[in-house]
């Protein structure tokens, strides 16, 4: 695997870990991917709840919790670090504010097209900026806008496809159309960034996400044009990933047919691992009675039949009767707890074999 830049950073190892929240990816997880030489991702979403012990304030929880984990990463790896920010929740500058303070490399963001992002950078600041989109139409008028009113350019694009965990930038009925697919869409992406890279002279390279799970499927999606790859579920079960045992446990003792497309109550469609609290949400059984932090920008919390937040926290801390777990596609292949340098390595062996295959093809036939 090549290393690339993002901006004036070299990221050795071509992978990014992706943000999952909440409290899934924090210092543990991110540092660890850092120290292998891929780009750690914090996740910010939740933060608040993580860190109680600040003040009485979910806000400055969030803004305290979050420089915290930035430092303790810091004090674990001289690594690439960034931080996800996802553009839907309430607390959106606050995130992108305090990532920029506090020094992270690269800030992700995605869940809504991240518009006014380049605005929060000041002269001195050094934080890269990574929008993650769903279609090449979003990666244009992201380029587009930021160049019109801020005279810059994303540092990166992510496009994360179909399959990804967690929440989906696409309508049910895309899910599994073909046209939608992420080998569809990557060339699309690439081709849109090569665009402004030839208007501006500068790079924008391009990480693909969404179901790739083995070596073998970095070595495909690079081989339409992707720089570099964001893994979200393959990290979940790491020994340094965040999470609680349990919450690991059910991606390993989930079943293909366990990974379902849910409605989620931000207004996308999400995917999950499928179990008692998704069904009774299905009856009609769980509602919120009161809202303490109001963390999604569009959720209605009279209107929601339960508060996500609290449903991922709970699931990441172990109780799962009272959350679920979000998880990519693929996220059933995992069968087993290992290191992220273990992890790392069976990657790397099975994108050299592809390669090996791909070179050796035509003699072999
Ligand atoms: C448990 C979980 C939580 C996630 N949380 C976030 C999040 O907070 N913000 C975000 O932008 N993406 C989130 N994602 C998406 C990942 O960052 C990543 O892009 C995606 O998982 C890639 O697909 P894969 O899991 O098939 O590798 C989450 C995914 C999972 C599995």
């Amino acid at each position: 695997m090549k290393s690339f830049k993002i901006g004036d950073l070299t990221i050795k190892l071509p992978i990014i870990q992706g943000g999952m929240g909440v409290g899934i990816s924090l210092s543990g997880l991110a540092s660890a991917v850092a120290n292998e030489g891929g780009v750690g991702v914090i996740s910010c979403a939740g933060m608040g709840l993580l860190y109680p012990k600040f003040s009485k304030d979910y806000l400055t929880n969030s803004i305290m919790g979050l420089k915290e984990e930035i430092r303790k990463a810091r004090a674990k790896t001289r690594g690439v670090i960034g931080v996800n920010v996802m553009v839907a929740l309430s607390n959106f500058s606050d995130m992108v504010k305090t990532s920029i303070a506090e020094k992270a490399d690269i800030i992700f963001s995605g869940a809504g097209l991240p518009l006014d992002l380049p605005s929060y950078l000041q002269r001195e600041s050094t934080t890269k900026l990574v929008p993650i989109v769903s279609s090449a139409r979003a990666a244009k008028i992201i380029c587009e806008k930021w160049k019109a009113n801020y005279d810059y350019l994303p540092d990166a694009i992510v496009v994360e496809g179909p399959k990804a965990g967690g929440h989906l930038g696409y309508k049910n009925n895309q899910i599994d159309d073909a046209n939608y697919s992420l080998e569809h869409i990557v060339p699309e992406v690439v081709a849109e960034a090569r665009h402004f890279e030839k208007l501006y002279g500068r790079r924008i390279p391009v990480i693909a996400a969404g179901g790739l799970y083995t070596g073998e499927d970095i070595y495909r999606i690079m081989e339409l044009g992707a720089d570099g790859v964001q893994l979200g579920s393959k990290f979940v079960t790491t020994e340094e990933c965040d999470a609680s045992q349990a919450f690991k446990d059910t991606y390993i003792n989930s079943r293909e047919e366990d990974i379902e497309i849910i409605a989620s109550p931000v207004g996308m469609p999400g995917r999950a691992i499928a179990g008692e609290f998704i069904r009774r949400v299905r009856e009609g059984l769980t509602r919120p009675k009161k809202c303490p932090f109001h963390c999604i920008k569009t959720c209605d919390y009279t209107k929601s039949p339960y508060c996500i937040i609290m449903a991922l926290y709970n699931a990441a801390k172990g109780n799962l009767s009272r959350g679920y777990a979000f998880a990519g596609a693929n996220a059933f292949l995992s069968k087993k707890i290992t290191s992220v340098r273990e992890t790392i390595a069976s990657l790397q062996a099975e994108f050299r074999a592809a390669e090996l295959r791909r070179k050796r093809g035509p003699l072999s036939v």
